[in-house]
């Protein structure tokens, strides 16, 4: 899978990619990603990408042509199954989002700034738009990192054991059992008794109970 990430501010993801499973994801060939700085694709001499908005709004808007000049010099060297943009008024991203995402072959995401973008990119370019949640932040830098990150774990050979992205919390709509690791006894602090059993069938159905009791109490609506 490749994921081609656009943003004015490259540096803020940079190390995030660089680190831990997302690191290692790629140096194991798993994964390609690319940012693009914005600027690079500006019209402007002094770099900038952004203009005062049409109608004495409030604020600066990402202008069309560097984004347009930076999206088509991507579309022409192969086929992108999504172009995203992040905003606070774009779909929900979820688990299942994640998980249809991870089975793409290329994917761009754009990043938002300032007050938002030109909308004629939203209107015929982008393909798909997402929020990471009801707040707004200062750019879409982290949303594009949030959404990376839960779609390359997923990517099977992206984490050690497979079985472990599987039984995630969300996954089949229920949030995931507590785990526990030595020594069994701290400070008087217990694991439970049946995970020390060693009986495969017991411990399954006591994650599944745990399971549904801790979704039942925290997060109701995900039963429904
Ligand atoms: N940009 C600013 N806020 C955002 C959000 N909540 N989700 C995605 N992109 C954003």
């Amino acid at each position: 899978m490749r994921i081609d990430i656009i943003t004015v501010v490259p540096q803020l993801i940079q190390g995030f990619l660089e680190e831990s499973i997302l690191g290692r994801a790629q140096k194991k060939g798993l994964v390609d990603i690319h940012l693009h700085n914005l600027r690079d694709y500006a019209v402007r001499k002094d770099r900038r990408v952004d203009d005062y908005p049409f109608g004495g709004f409030a604020g600066m808007v990402m202008q069309c042509e560097p984004i347009d000049r930076c999206i088509s010099a991507l579309t022409a060297q192969r086929h992108y199954d999504q172009i995203i943009f992040t905003t606070p008024d774009g779909e929900q991203f979820d688990q299942p989002m994640a998980n249809e995402l991870s089975l793409c072959e290329n994917i761009i995401i754009l990043c938002g700034h300032y007050k938002g973008i030109d909308y004629r990119i939203r209107e015929h370019l982008i393909t798909k738009e997402v929020s990471i949640g009801d707040y707004v932040l200062t750019g879409g830098e982290l949303a594009a990192a949030v959404m990376t990150d839960a779609i390359v774990r997923i990517i099977p050979g992206v984490i050690g054991d497979e079985q472990s992205a599987l039984s995630d919390s969300f996954q089949d709509n229920l949030l995931a059992a507590p785990v526990y690791t030595r020594p069994a006894d701290y400070k008087g602090w217990k694991v439970p008794e049946i995970l020390l059993s060693g009986h495969q069938a017991k411990i399954k159905e006591w994650e599944l109970q745990q399971s549904l009791q801790r979704t039942k109490t925290l997060r109701p609506d995900l039963l429904e």
